[in-house]
């Protein structure tokens, strides 16, 4: 049987990919982000996963606005990384893991969710960018260390998923994995995030109370978290602060959300700036 062995939660500002392709990753500005992730790149090292079941959001990359998925679930063999403007960004191709995408798609969808199957799709910044902060600048050439299954969440286009929903499916997710037949060890990552506004009177928004208070919830009592209103988060923590219900699907996904034991907190750690966005970032173990 698979297991979920963790979840990791973090923001995937693009800045933060093109600070590592163009390295200038010991500038000061951007040595204070990378110091967060200094943990979490020896903490894989050590949890090894053998799949990743990727959280993260398509920013009109691959859908524009002729198709909006609310979820969407990558089962192919693999990944191009995508041209957002300026060429794909210098990492390897994603690797998927057809068999246990198509696995969790049977079981999600026979559980009352509507998941969109895509068997092509190139994957932006949402989903590199994690990769790069927990595993390192990588060799194009090379491959990531494990298959990853990308799952594209609608949060760009109104009307977008609830945070009570996410957190069910999350369950769901978690469901599909456990009754799947070969005994590999599946890390659930929910990424986007933390408070950033891009347009608008409001841009450049940040809301670090109000994040922190978010992270204290998520990770003590993410059931009631997952009450919270879209407005409220467009509100306190700006329009693409709405990122934010990605990572309670991977917190739906834990082992205390089925009656099981209280997750470990491995690793926790906040900062801002980067870019426009606070970046948070967080590392449960169940
Ligand atoms: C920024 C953050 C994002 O989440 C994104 O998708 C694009 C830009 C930023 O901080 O600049
Ligand atoms: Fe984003």
């Amino acid at each position: 049987m698979a297991r979920i062995t963790a979840s990791v939660y973090t923001s995937h500002v693009p800045a933060i990919g093109a600070a590592l392709d163009l390295g200038k990753t010991h500038e000061p500005y951007w040595q204070k982000v990378f110091a967060g992730y200094d943990f979490s790149k020896r903490w894989i090292q050590d949890h090894q996963p053998d799949v990743i079941f990727l959280v993260y959001n398509d920013h009109a990359t691959s859908f524009s606005l002729e198709i909006i998925p609310t979820f969407a679930i990558g089962t192919a063999a693999e990944f191009a990384v995508a041209d957002e403007g300026w060429g794909p960004r210098p990492v390897p191709m994603v690797i998927g893991h057809p068999d246990l995408a198509a696995h969790i798609a049977q079981s999600v969808i026979q559980d009352d969710f509507d998941l969109t199957i895509v068997n092509k799709m190139d994957v932006d910044h949402g989903l590199t960018v994690p990769l790069s902060l927990m595993f390192g600048q990588r060799d194009p050439q090379s491959a990531w260390p494990c298959p990853v299954i990308p799952f594209a969440v609608n949060v760009v286009q109104y009307p977008v998923p609830s945070g009570r929903r996410c957190f069910a499916l999350g369950q769901a997710i978690r469901k599909a994995i456990e009754s799947y037949d070969e005994p590999l060890n599946v890390q659930i990552w929910g990424t986007g995030g933390m408070s950033h506004q891009l347009q608008g009177p409001r841009a450049g928004l940040i809301n670090r109370e109000w994040d922190n208070r978010f992270l204290d919830r998520l990770i003590a009592d993410p059931a009631d978290l997952a009450q919270l209103p879209h407005i409220d988060y467009v509100r306190e923590a700006g329009s693409e602060g709405i990122e934010l219900v990605m990572w309670l699907i991977a917190r739906g996904a834990m082992a205390d959300v089925a009656g099981g034991p209280r997750p470990r907190v491995a690793h926790r750690f906040y900062h801002v700036p980067a870019s426009n966005t606070a970046v948070g970032h967080l590392i449960l173990e169940n």
